[in-house]
């Protein structure tokens, strides 16, 4: 196939380095947007008088045969081609000559690329958000159905409080609706087109920027043609939210490997979530969750690529940035797929309520709330907290919970301890005492999950009721 860029060279690429410059192996995924941005660019130079009407019909009705041609499987990308930009206008050329030619009229790959990659990322975040908004749904309804379920909470990983699953799985459903938000404005940053920015100068002819910018749903256009062919802050955004939101996924992922455990067993995957050993015919291992954590090594890793990438780069265009694909590419599909599988993960792993109480019965999680029943009876807390710590260690040398002791042996370290202490020391009243906004107890779970509700709706213009 012929180069673009021929005119002024002697000799043919070397074959070795053709390779080396070619990016059709990883761009040949824009084709689409590669041609709606051309169809568009087309059309305005119709508009414009740049290129005559017809030539313009020509263009636009010949490249969307290419594109159902591709779609179809009828037309394969040549994967000689430099690139998916010279790929599509020679396609065009060798099905309409001349008229083909004048496509690329007061444009330069230099912001035809950039709107590609624009274009598809923008698509890409559109699915991302799909996902996640399932994600958050599945979380909501699954902390509905475990508002009151008592388990122990962890700081340090030891034993703390008792709180709420309902309320644990709340927390995660905060920081994806986070990424939510994050995703949103990310995508806002990115809506502008660099279409026109041309080389890097713009250009001679009179085009009408702002006209492609709303054929291809651009909220506007970037500014300056220098800043519109060599930004790429919108891959640098996206590939930072994408790490942050694996983050959480890893987060979640190592809890649900630890909850799998024999040593915690608060939940069951689903065998259609698990895999076994080759060896060990006992094991049921939770590989997906491994696999997200791992993964989240992998998406911070493309995010480290382009950042080094862009660093230090003199304005405009420079070949480096034609490494800003891969790596994004590789971060979206990969987020996308830890996303398909998370969810439903969640929905069929079974919960085994009985061993989360069982285990919030052990390590002393309702001791504040012992010291806070003497705070309760006139004693100043830092005194309730000495007399529990040393309750708490009789129970240790006795091989005893603070519900097993006798009142006589409460009133040994305190008389202030009356038969209403059991009562206050209860696992489920301890958790369903903390109503404070965005605590444990069931009633502030249902709040929050109202609270969540909305944030969804707003973020996905959907009504929270269904
Ligand atoms: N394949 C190139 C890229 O991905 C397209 C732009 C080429 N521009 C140029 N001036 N060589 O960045």
């Amino acid at each position: 196939m012929e180069k673009l860029w021929t005119g002024r060279f002697k000799k043919a690429l070397d074959s070795e380095v053709n390779d080396f410059n070619s990016s059709i192996r990883f761009d040949s995924k824009m084709a689409k947007e590669d041609i709606t941005g051309s169809i568009a660019h087309a059309a305005m130079l119709g508009k414009q008088g740049i290129i005559t009407k017809e030539e313009s019909e020509i263009i636009q009705t010949t490249l969307r045969e290419i594109l159902g041609d591709l779609q179809s499987g009828k037309l394969t990308i040549d994967p000689m081609a430099e690139d998916i930009h010279s790929f599509v206008e020679g396609e065009l050329t060798k099905r309409v000559g001349d008229t083909g030619k004048r496509l690329h009229t007061a444009r330069s790959r230099n912001d035809q690329v950039a709107l590609d990659v624009r274009l598809y990322l923008r698509g890409k975040t559109d699915e991302l958000q799909a996902e996640l908004s399932a994600l958050v749904e599945t979380l909501l309804s699954l902390a509905k159905e475990h508002r009151d379920t008592i388990m122990p909470g962890y700081t340090h990983l030891q034993r703390a409080q008792p709180i709420t699953f309902g309320h644990h799985l709340m927390a995660y459903a905060m920081m994806f609706l986070r990424d939510m938000d994050r995703l949103n404005d990310c995508r806002r940053r990115m809506n502008r087109s660099p279409l026109g920015s041309c080389a890097l100068a713009g250009t001679t002819f009179p085009i009408d920027r702002l006209y492609t910018a709303e054929l291809l749903g651009f909220d506007g256009v970037c500014e300056n043609s220098l800043d519109g062919v060599s930004d790429r802050d919108f891959i640098l955004e996206l590939s930072s939210d994408l790490s942050i939101l694996m983050a959480h996924l890893s987060r979640f992922s190592e809890e649900i490997i630890l909850w799998c455990s024999w040593e915690f067993k608060f939940i069951e995957l689903d065998d259609g979530y698990s895999t076994g050993s080759s060896i060990m015919p006992q094991k049921k291992n939770p590989d997906i969750a491994e696999l997200v954590r791992g993964k989240t090594g992998r998406v911070y890793g493309d995010l480290m690529t382009i950042l080094t990438v862009m660093k230090g780069l003199p304005l405009a265009y420079n070949k480096d940035m034609q490494e800003d694909k891969e790596c994004v590419f590789d971060a979206v599909d990969t987020v996308l797929q830890c996303l398909s599988v998370f969810a439903p993960m969640l929905k069929t792993m079974g919960v085994r309520k009985d061993n989360m109480r069982k285990a919030a019965a052990k390590g002393f999680i309702n001791a504040t709330d012992c010291a806070d029943y003497l705070v309760g009876r006139g004693l100043p807390f830092r005194t309730a907290y000495k007399i529990t710590g040393e309750l708490v260690a009789f129970c240790i040398d006795r091989g005893k919970t603070l519900e097993e002791l006798t009142l006589d042996e409460y009133r040994a370290f305190d008389e202030h301890f009356a038969p209403d202490v059991y009562e206050h020391i209860d696992l489920t009243v301890c958790a369903a005492k903390r109503t404070s906004r965005g605590g444990t107890a069931p009633q502030a779970v249902d709040f929050e999950i109202e609270q969540a509700k909305k944030q969804w709706a707003a973020l996905t213009g959907k009504s929270g009721e269904k």
